[in-house]
């Protein structure tokens, strides 16, 4: 009784609503709604899903990008929030394959400050073999397991991006992440930059499905009598802080393999461009039934991680090359659906 009250309860605390553009985005008749419902989707730093989409012209989409949504603690050149909107534009075009559509993008057609793309709807394209993985692709954020990964697997990963598979470099990145992910956790700002896009439980997932969502059904139930608040999670000392930075270290370490992907410069283009290739290994990782989980933190350009990005940098770059994308990669088993805002509340002008 007791396992079936605690199944019923957890339950009872799933923010359903929030996860419905997961099953509803195939719902769509319209090719072009579509393929934007499954667009949405794609991964992006801190879920914030900064994409809005105008309709207004028959047969294209414009895409902008939603300047409210940005991250400057963590995030301060936007480099990330351009990276997560070409995951967007590239999830577009895989999906429009599944009703025989290309997708001809004009990339920020206006330059960096006007929208990211037009993207204009063409008859007649092969199916793209990655689409049918768009809605069962999940960020992994658990511990993987010690099992290395297959020879096969590396080299089709490969071809989007470099995976550190050797026991040297994986200890000198676990160790490099974890530092550089302590002092975002210890630096107050760029903690209450992520604290203040908690949404704690199942009522604040919902009417906010953006964002570090925290559903444990524990959470939820501290949160409604006040036990959790903003401040407690601000707070360093705090045991509740400790048990978390503990299990974010085992998880950070339980870790066979990286992921790294780099572009010979760091202009918009090449983010852009890394956001396609990063979207394409996403999609690659779930067809081959492994997990991965995005750890950006030594890559960030605010003063405190300096020596971390350093590091990455020296050991993973040559003289002006930039790492766009550094993500755990290996087996788990814990992947689960982020909340979405729905499709009818980002078309602007449609
Ligand atoms: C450019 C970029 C940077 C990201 N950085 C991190 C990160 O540092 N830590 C993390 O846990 N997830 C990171 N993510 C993953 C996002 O949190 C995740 O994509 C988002 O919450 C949506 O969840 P989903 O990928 O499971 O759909 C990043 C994703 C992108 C595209």
């Amino acid at each position: 009784m007791a396992a079936a009250g605690s199944a019923g309860f957890l339950f009872s605390r799933t923010p359903t609503k929030a996860l419905e553009p997961w099953t509803e985005a195939v719902a769509y008749q319209d090719p072009i709604l579509r393929a934007l419902a499954h667009a949405l989707l794609a991964p992006n730093p801190h879920n914030r899903q900064p994409w809005l989409v105008d309709l207004s012209q028959e047969g294209q989409v414009t895409i902008h990008r939603d300047t409210t949504r940005d991250l400057p603690m963590t995030d301060p050149f936007n480099r990330q929030i351009f990276i997560g909107m070409r995951c967007f534009l590239e999830t577009l075009k895989i999906a429009a394959t599944e009703t025989g559509h290309s997708v001809d993008f004009g990339i920020l057609p206006e330059g960096e400050n006007g929208p990211i793309a037009v993207a204009k709807f063409l008859e007649g394209a092969m199916l793209d073999p990655l689409a049918q993985f768009i809605t069962s692709r999940h960020s992994d954020k658990e511990a993987y397991s010690d099992r290395n990964i297959e020879e096969d697997k590396i080299s089709e990963l490969s071809n989007h991006v470099t995976i550190i598979a050797d026991q040297e470099r994986v200890n000198a990145l676990r160790q490099i992440t974890w530092d550089a992910l302590e002092i975002e956790m210890l630096t107050p700002r760029t903690l209450k930059e992520s604290v203040d896009l908690m949404r704690i439980g199942k009522r604040a997932i919902n009417a906010n499905p953006d964002g570090i969502e925290m559903r444990e059904p524990m959470l939820d139930a501290l949160c409604n009598v006040a036990l959790l608040t903003r401040e407690t999670l601000l707070d360093t000392d705090h045991s509740g802080f400790h048990a978390k930075m503990n299990a974010m270290q085992r998880t950070c370490f339980a870790t066979p393999a990286f992921a790294v992907l780099k572009t010979p410069g760091n202009t918009r283009h090449d983010q852009i461009n890394a956001g396609r290739d990063w979207m394409r290994y996403s999609l690659a990782v779930t067809s081959l039934g492994l997990g991965t989980h995005p750890m950006s933190q030594a890559l960030q350009e605010y003063p405190e991680v300096s020596t971390q990005y350093d590091q990455v940098h020296q050991m993973l770059a040559k003289d002006g090359e930039t790492e766009q994308m550094l993500a755990r990669v290996g087996y788990g088993s814990n992947a689960i659906a982020t909340p979405h805002w729905a499709l009818e509340t980002r078309i602007v002008n449609g």
